[in-house]
């Protein structure tokens, strides 16, 4: 029988991959987005990241929640958020978390970035609609899709390559560093590495990395 829709691939991939993910996973990267990032964006009158297996919106969230806290409220902030599972981006879209996966948002978030829910939704927590807006949902193939039309200051592609084997994570790497900035940083998951593309990315810290050195050389 033939797919011409697609769906069956589409429910294959879901079925294959795992989406977990959660709020600041990782913790480091979320310091680091504050304190080293924060201040160049802070010199720009908008602050565009990509998140590039955005899971169930719990990664994009924390990226756009951070900068929010760090640039302030009014910041023009967005987040593109891609994955290959549309069913992920589903839940990237409507943003609706549980108590659990909440639990461990920074002391005043879940009021300031929440709705909380009622009735049926007791227990249910869902990012306020003006915050859903600033995150783009759009389904991507790292190793096929093609490239947003733009640069980023910062791509995070975390834990998702160590389901790649080792060509195919320079193949990826590849691709998503043509779509960041000179300067900009690349975010793998820590237990990931992209010390392949050594020529293009410059080590930085556990699990982050620079494209070239040129925001280095102006500090
Ligand atoms: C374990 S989750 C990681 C989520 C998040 N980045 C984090 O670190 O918490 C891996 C995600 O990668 C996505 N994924 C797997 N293969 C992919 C591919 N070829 N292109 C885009 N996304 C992919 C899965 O659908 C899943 O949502």
């Amino acid at each position: 029988m033939q797919d011409r829709s697609g769906e069956a691939i589409v429910e294959m991939v879901d079925a294959l991959t795992t989406n977990f993910t959660s709020f600041m996973r990782e913790a480091s990267h979320f310091d680091f987005l504050r304190r080293k990032i924060g201040p160049v964006l802070a010199k720009r009158n908008q602050a565009r990241i990509w998140c590039a297996a955005a899971a169930t919106g719990q990664e994009p969230y924390s990226i756009l929640f951070t900068l929010l806290d760090t640039l302030g409220p009014d910041a023009d902030v967005r987040v593109l958020a891609t994955d290959i599972s549309t069913k992920a981006l589903a839940s990237v879209a409507s943003a609706v978390y549980s108590d659990s996966a909440v639990s461990g948002l920074p002391r005043g978030w879940l009021d300031r970035f929440f709705i909380k829910g009622n009735g049926r939704w007791a227990g249910w927590h869902r990012v306020k609609a003006e915050l859903r807006a600033r995150v783009e949902c759009r389904r991507f193939n790292l190793l096929s899709s093609e490239l947003p039309d733009k640069q980023f200051p910062a791509i995070f592609c975390r834990n998702v390559m160590i389901y790649f084997d080792r060509p195919t994570q320079e193949l990826v790497i590849h691709r998503l560093v043509q779509r960041l900035e000179p300067g900009g940083y690349f975010f793998v998951g820590h237990s990931e590495t992209a010390n392949c593309a050594r020529q293009e990315l410059t080590y930085v810290m556990p699990a982050v990395y620079r494209k070239g050195d040129q925001w280095q050389s102006k500090r």
